[in-house]
Formats: C-alpha cells, structure tokens, sequence
C-alpha cells in the first residue's frame, strides 16, 4: 500500500483545486460548496474502459460479424429446435371415443404426480375426499352413467374436459393434455377398494362396474 492519496490530482497538495478556481466567476465554489477536481479512484477508471472495451466487442459480435445471435434468431433458433424434438417425439394421440384406463406403471406413476400436484388438494392427498371434493375411492360416483350403470373413465374425462358447473370443480382443459388426463383418470380409478383414512361420506349413485 502507498501511503499516497490517489484522489488528489497532485499528492500532498490541498484539496481545493487552484487550476480552475479562477476561470470561473466564484470559482469552483457554491454556497461554501467546494468543486474539487480530485482524481478519479483506479477502480472507477477501470470499469471505465471494461465498458468501453465491453461495447466494442458487442458491437462487433453482434452487429457487425454476426457471430452471436441476436434476441429474434436466438427465438427462431429455439423455436425449430422445440419443433424438431416435437416432430421426433410426438403428443401421445389418445383416442377418447374408446378410452380405457391405462395400466403401465409409468402412466400411473405419471398419473400420481399430477394429482398430487393439482387435485389433490380437493380431493384428499390419497384419493379419500375432503370438505371440497368427492371421495374416489369408494363405488359412488356424482358423474356417472345412470342409465348403463357404469362409471367409465370417459365419463370422468368429460368431468375434466368441462367443469362441473356450479362446484369448484373448474375444467382443467388449458391446464392438462388429453395423455395427462388418462393418465391421472387411470391412477385415480386404480384407487377403487383403497381403505384410506378419513374417507369421505359417499356421494352419488353407487355402482358395481367401474373403469
Ligand atoms: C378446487 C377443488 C378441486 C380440484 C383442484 C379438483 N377437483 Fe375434481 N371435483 C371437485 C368437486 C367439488 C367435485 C364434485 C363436483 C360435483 O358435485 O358435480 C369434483 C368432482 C370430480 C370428479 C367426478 C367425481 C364423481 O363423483 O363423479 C372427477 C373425476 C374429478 N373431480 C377429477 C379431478 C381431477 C382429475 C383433478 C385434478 C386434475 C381435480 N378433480 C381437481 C373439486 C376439485
């Protein structure tokens, strides 16, 4: 460390700079205010130039030899890169004329995280119900066919798909694709004849054939 006081313009000399006092009317003095003209800390000079330099190389990175792609071709470039891996894996079609339950432990698995995400907050964190939403693991069903007397999971996809008007059952068409709704259908289905605790007081017509 120098014991030299780099903000002075000239080391040792008085703050108060004399150079430039008398070139103006009042000199560099306002109200008792002094101006002085002290140099600029070595830190502040150097992140000076960094920007300087920094520009430069923006400026011709950028704009003038393209080697970097600016915001537009960096979207374009993410877009076809997004719509490659699209076209090489492909949304699973699902049939919903003839959907049935799914039974591969990864689509029940894949079907588990989304109702721990989103329904099991009204429907209880094991399928039981709660003050909100009806018990699924019982045989009574609020959404099913009465007139076959079944409960298929395309007549729970319509719940879904549409809300059930009046409840807090909202739809969850913008939220879920049709494989995240078989999927989370199948894994609540596969929750029939679980004895959870708390369950909630049936709801419905009771039904022998369900799935
Ligand atoms: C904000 C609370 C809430 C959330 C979140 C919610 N539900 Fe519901 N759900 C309800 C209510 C309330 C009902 C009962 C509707 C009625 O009375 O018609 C219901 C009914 C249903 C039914 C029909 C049950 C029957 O007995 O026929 C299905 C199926 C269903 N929900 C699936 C889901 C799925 C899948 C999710 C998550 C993607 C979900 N719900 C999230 C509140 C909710």
């Amino acid at each position: 460390m120098s014991n030299i006081d780099e903000t002075k313009l000239n080391p040792g000399e008085p703050e108060i700079d004399e150079l430039t006092k008398d070139r103006y009317l009042g000199g560099h003095e306002y109200d008792g205010i002094r101006e002085l003209d002290n140099k600029l800390p070595r830190w502040w000079v150097y992140l000076f130039f960094a920007t300087i330099i920094f520009a430069v190389v923006y400026l011709l990175g950028y704009h003038v030899t393209k080697w970097w792609p600016l915001q537009e071709a960096e979207y374009a470039n993410e877009l076809s890169v997004a719509s490659d891996l699209k076209k090489a894996n492909p949304d699973p079609v699902v049939d919903i004329e003839n959907m049935i339950p799914l039974t591969t432990a990864a689509d029940l698995e894949a079907g588990h995280a989304t109702f721990k995400k989103i329904c099991s907050a009204c429907h209880g964190q094991n399928g039981e119900g709660n003050a909100v939403g009806p018990n699924f693991t019982d045989q009574y069903w609020i959404h099913g066919d009465t007139i076959a007397k079944t409960v298929t999971i395309k007549n729970l996809y319509k719940v879904v798909i549409e809300g059930a008007t009046g409840t807090a059952m909202v739809s969850f068409k913008s939220q879920l694709s049709p494989i995240q709704i078989q999927q989370v259908l199948s894994f609540i289905l596969s929750l029939q004849g679980t004895n959870p605790q708390n369950p909630k007081a049936p709801q419905g017509v009771k039904y022998e054939k369900i799935g």
